[in-house]
């Protein structure tokens, strides 16, 4: 493949995360789900028999906030609205039926995004500080009753919410082809960046990455 083609999109540093932090969460949602809803119980055996789970689950949501805290560092100012994201939602509908006709000023990320990177980081916020509280072996008898149920209340409602927008993020990365492969190679292709992020493309890649000249004779 022709290399001038291609745009690095991710860092190895910043795949490493997400990738890391995406095994992490796996285990911590599946052994929740099979907390939450008894039917789904036998997901609980991902980290091993129940008693294991239930020591296993919180030490790996550390390690989940960790990695997502670690991103947050890396990309929140790719992720900062500014006035041009309002484009983006005022041509929404052509956004969703994939129509690529006008200059939507998009950015390394796009609004929608913006307001998934915010969701996940205060879910994962919430679901920090509840999941601390009712931390049997270390935290929850510091806390009256009324409080811990409260705190799990939240935990599980934030776990479900921060579950459903990961499905959200995921079908959107199959439907924008090519930006799961850049996620995990860290490289997309030229027309890619043109296509879904032409702002990013001028201002950075373009002026850093100029087209190869054409050959003569
Ligand atoms: C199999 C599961 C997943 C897939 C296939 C996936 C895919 C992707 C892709 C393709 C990108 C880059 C998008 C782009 O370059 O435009 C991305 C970024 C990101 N992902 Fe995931 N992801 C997954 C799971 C998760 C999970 C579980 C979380 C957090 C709970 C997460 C949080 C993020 C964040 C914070 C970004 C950066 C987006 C931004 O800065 O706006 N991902 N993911």
């Amino acid at each position: 493949m022709d290399n001038s083609n291609l745009v690095l999109r991710t860092k190895l540093i910043d795949r490493m995360f997400h990738w890391s932090m995406v095994s992490c969460f796996t285990l911590v949602a599946l052994s929740g789900l099979s907390w939450f809803f008894p039917s789904l119980n036998w997901l609980g055996y991902v980290l091993g028999p129940p008693q294991l789970a239930r020591v296993l689950h919180p030490f790996l949501g550390i390690a989940v906030f960790g990695l997502l805290m670690c991103m947050f560092v890396r990309f929140v100012h790719h992720n900062l609205f500014v006035r041009t994201d309002l484009t983006w939602f005022k041509h929404i509908v052509d956004v969703l039926l994939n129509k690529h006709g006008q200059k939507l000023q998009i950015g390394k990320y796009n609004a929608g995004q913006k307001i998934l990177f915010w969701g996940i980081m205060s879910l994962i916020s919430l679901l920090f500080v509840s999941g601390l509280m009712i931390w049997r072996a270390y935290f929850a008898a510091l806390f009256p009753i009324p409080v811990l149920r409260l705190a799990l209340l939240a935990h599980s409602v934030a776990g479900l919410a921060l579950i459903l927008l990961v499905i959200g993020h995921i079908y959107m990365g199959i439907w924008v082809r090519g930006s799961i492969g850049g996620m995990i190679s860290g490289y997309v292709s030229r027309a890619w960046t043109r296509q879904h992020h032409d702002r990013w493309y001028e201002e950075e890649v373009a002026p850093t990455k100029p087209l190869p000249s054409k050959r003569h004779g």
